[in-house]
């Protein structure tokens, strides 16, 4: 029986009581929810390489490229603003199955698409699924974690969209010789199966769900295959003691149960993370490296080297993260990473206006990605499936992705009219000024969350938005 997983013994909020094996069954189930962060960033990322060759076969003009792009954003906008809904309705486990099932058939469509209309559906249909997992994939993970390890488990989502991005420049590569762009999208059938089969025969229900669903049987089943009785019992009394608590509270029926003023704070906090991880410019850089690379003076085929470069290195430092999420908190992280964000996006910006090297240009490029990738990459995902109490986690997750891939249309579709109108690398000073207001934000808002479960985390934001509430004595683990 392993009693809590911090590291600090002593500095640490509740304990968690999960056996050894229990852990590692629970490390598996989370790689495997975490499959929908894999195809969020391999369906993000194939485009940019398969659309040099469909814009010869299908003779597109530079509308329809753009389109083909964004379309998914779009599809992605409704999915998550829809998943909220259907992962209450329906639970957890069976809409992650259907979204690997949408998966599948939007990579089919995409795969037999016999002109631009076919495409077009076909990316439509894979951003509604790529919207669902983006939403529900946090709720899912926090609500099967441990609160020791949550944050370490919560990363994994954003760990898996980074290897999916880089995956998808891989295969961009691979196929590239040839022009297979059909292959490059079949590829996102193997990550789709993958989730379908783990959410019919692998995964549980989340207990939370079940709980809220009138399973607590179910639940405390599934918690004692991970833990023993006893703590099984007390975990499903506790959660249901909450649920009761909740649904008494006055003002939190409906569709105005975001809105609340208890739960309002959170909702501020999710938003605005969502809307400051976009617009501190990620994906210009992302989406668009090679052709910032080429302007930096270095050849094509040069800057789609740098761009796999990038990629390996949003991926390192997420790895990065996911080892300092638990122990140095979340906080801290996001601070550091909107500090130096900040810092190097205005070099960047400065590179481009005072015409410094190619080599200097990268160095800035590189550090704005690591500084990103080590934080508010992947702490933005893990607080969205934290700060919202249970009753109203996955319809706030929901709002929040919803408005990240807004937030992501805008920015993707504005950047190079922007960078037009004003110039390159004042485009990215405005990146930068957005990153010092979030600091400023995130400073005086957000809350810590590390070993802390949701009563705390709710009466510290309440606290950080003048709510004051008595401080609890101590906290148990809430499943
Ligand atoms: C963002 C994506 C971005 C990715 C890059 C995610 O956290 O939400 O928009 O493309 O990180 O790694």
């Amino acid at each position: 029986m392993v009693q809590g997983f911090s590291r600090e013994p002593g500095t640490h909020g509740p304990l968690t009581e999960v056996t050894p094996a229990g852990l590692r069954k629970i490390t598996w189930w989370a790689a495997a929810i975490a499959m929908g962060g894999f195809l969020f960033g391999f369906d993000t990322g194939v485009v940019s390489g398969a659309l040099l060759y469909i814009r010869k076969d299908f003779d597109l003009d530079s509308f329809q490229q753009g389109s083909v792009v964004s379309v998914l954003l779009i599809g992605s906008v409704i999915g998550a603003m829809g998943s909220g809904r259907l992962a209450d309705r329906w639970g957890r486990r069976r809409l992650l199955g259907t979204a690997g099932a949408v998966f599948l058939a939007g990579t089919a469509v995409a795969v037999f698409a016999n002109g631009y209309g076919m495409l077009l559906a076909a990316r439509i249909v894979l951003g509604l699924a790529v919207g669902t997992v983006s939403a529900l994939v946090p709720v899912y993970l926090s609500e099967i974690s441990p609160t020791a390890v949550r944050g370490r488990l919560l990363t994994m989502n954003q760990l898996m969209i980074t290897v999916g991005i880089l995956v998808a420049y891989l295969v961009n590569m691979a196929f590239s010789s040839g022009g297979h762009w059909r292959s490059m999208f079949a590829c996102g059938a193997v990550p789709a199966t993958i989730l379908v089969a783990a959410s019919l025969w692998m995964l549980p229900e989340s207990p939370q769900w079940q709980i809220a669903n009138g399973k607590a049987d179910l639940a405390r089943r599934s918690i004692a295959s991970v833990a023993d009785e006893a703590t099984a019992d007390r975990l499903v009394a506790h959660a249901q003691q909450r649920i009761k608590d909740e649904r008494q509270s006055p003002g939190k029926g409906g569709g105005r149960r975001l809105w609340a003023p208890d739960v309002r704070p959170a909702l501020i906090v999710g938003l605005t993370l969502a809307v400051v991880q976009q617009f501190g410019g990620i994906n210009t850089i992302i989406y668009y490296a090679p052709t910032i690379i080429e302007k930096t003076g270095l050849s094509a085929s040069n800057a789609i080297v740098y761009s796999v470069a990038i990629g390996v290195i949003n991926l390192v430092m997420t790895l990065v993260a996911i080892k300092l999420v638990d122990r140095l908190g979340r906080r801290p992280m996001v601070l550091i990473s909107l500090g130096v964000m900040a810092a190097f996006v205005f070099l960047l910006g400065l590179a481009f206006v005072a015409g410094l090297s190619s080599g200097l240009t990268l160095l800035f490029m590189v550090v704005y990605i690591a500084a990103f990738a080590g934080g508010l990459g992947p702490v933005f995902w893990t607080l969205i499936g934290e700060i919202f109490p249970p009753a109203v986690r996955a319809q706030g997750s929901g709002a929040s992705t919803a408005v990240n891939w807004v937030s992501n249309f805008l920015v993707s579709l504005g950047f190079l009219p922007l960078a037009g109108a004003i110039g390159q690398g004042e485009t990215f000073w405005v990146f930068a000024g957005v990153c010092v207001l979030a600091f400023l934000f995130v400073g005086r808002f957000v809350p810590e969350t590390r070993n802390r479960d949701a009563e705390q985390i709710q009466r510290e934001l309440n606290r950080r938005f003048g709510r004051a509430e008595p401080e609890a004595p101590s906290a148990t683990n809430t499943p």
